[in-house]
């Protein structure tokens, strides 16, 4: 069994990993940059990167410790090298090609988005004799309907296998993982927002609020959510008087009972997964039309690990007989297991990198 080191550095989490066969976890350390960034309401890209630099190497040695191996019984070295924050991209590939380099091992450079739909393969080693998990072989799902979902990204891909994949639609404003976040800071939640609205909207009653829920066009499979955020702003503050920066509102999101937080809570996360849940049904329908029905749907990103969006694309996959991969709780953020995981079919095809491997900020589509 082959094992493989992951580093992932895209954005706030320094990330290593080693998985066994592209699946087996056996260790996935995450160091996360959460109290640097809140302060500011969002990552600052200057501190993030010389966050990961201090924190790579501990990160590392600890990914070792944890797997019970050392530096000489790893197989290659996998590195999350698009797309990103390039002052962060830049510290994971240059950990990884030292390593790959002092260690004379092959290197693989990974597709962040990618790994995202790869994350739902992986799994725990299984400690006891009587614990079976199902092996999936990923090969059987393609192809398969993507939905990344996270901070950076809302994207719908037709997946023609694990390295290959078209952009069926995304975000023409802010990604659904930005949304909740915003609609966190309007409720006066905190920073990172998605969990915690998630967890306050399951108390929420979310038919006492209409938020609108924008599809775009008939058939498009783009999404938008920056009018439902610009939406739950002005019911929160009611209209503002003035524009711009010197705007001043009657309300503030301070004054909300506990109760009507959670409400507010509530209508926002069923229109935002509502539109998900829209889009995954059009481009059900659209790759049927084109003759290559999808055979599974595959779901990563920060937001996946969303509890209504599980429960719904769970569904959604039960009545249209696909198998559903929804990556574990642990493989939704942001980890370098999933990087390591699909660098496996690479190593095993004798793709490799050299040296010159570049980071790069933005998607290849
Ligand atoms: O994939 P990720 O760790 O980083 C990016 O690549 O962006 O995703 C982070 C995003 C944040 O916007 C966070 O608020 C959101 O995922 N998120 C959630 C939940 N958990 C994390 N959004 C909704 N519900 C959740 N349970
Ligand atoms: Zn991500």
């Amino acid at each position: 069994m082959p094992v493989i080191l992951g580093i992932e550095s895209s954005c706030d989490e320094t990330s290593v990993a080693l998985v066994a066969d592209g699946r087996v976890v056996l260790a996935n350390i995450i160091a996360t940059q959460h109290d640097l960034h809140a302060k500011y309401g969002g990552v600052v890209p200057e501190i993030a990167s010389r966050a990961h630099l201090e924190r790579i190497l501990p990160v590392l040695d600890e990914a070792l410790a944890t797997a019970h191996l050392r530096l000489r019984d790893l197989d290659a070295v996998a590195v999350g090298n698009r797309p990103g924050l390039i002052g962060s991209l830049l510290v994971g590939v240059s950990a990884a090609k030292a390593l790959a380099w002092a260690l004379d091992r092959p290197l693989v450079g990974v597709d962040h988005v990618q790994a995202h739909l790869y994350a739902s393969c992986l799994q725990e080693p299984t400690t006891r004799p009587d614990q079976k998990t199902e092996i999936i072989d990923p090969r059987s799902l393609f192809p398969a309907l993507g939905l990344v979902v996270s901070g950076g990204h809302s994207s719908l891909y037709h997946v023609e296998a694990a390295t290959r994949m078209r952009l069926l639609g995304r975000t023409i404003d802010d990604s659904v993982g930005e949304a909740y976040d915003k609609a966190a800071v309007i409720l006066y939640l905190g920073y990172p927002g998605g969990p915690k609205l998630d967890k306050l909207a399951q108390t929420g009653d979310p038919r006492t609020i209409d938020l609108p829920k924008s599809l775009l066009d008939r058939d498009s499979l783009d999404f938008s959510f920056s009018g439902l955020k610009t939406a739950l702003l002005y019911k929160v503050r009611g209209f503002p008087k003035g524009r711009g920066p010197a705007a001043t509102f009657e309300r503030s999101g301070a004054d909300l009972t506990p109760q009507e937080q959670a409400d507010y809570a509530a209508a926002f996360q069923d229109t935002a997964i509502g539109i998900l849940m829209t889009k995954l049904q059009r481009a059900l329908e659209v790759m049927t039309r084109q003759g290559t029905p999808a055979r599974a749907i595959l779901i990563g990103g920060g937001v996946s690990a969303n509890s209504l969006l599980r429960r719904r694309v769970a569904e959604l996959g039960q009545a249209r007989k696909l198998h559903v991969g929804i990556p574990k709780m642990s493989y939704c953020l942001d980890n370098a297991a999933m990087i390591a995981g699909l660098a496996h079919e690479d190593f095993l095809h004798h793709r490799f990198d050299d040296l010159n491997l570049p980071a790069v900020a933005t998607m290849a589509q």
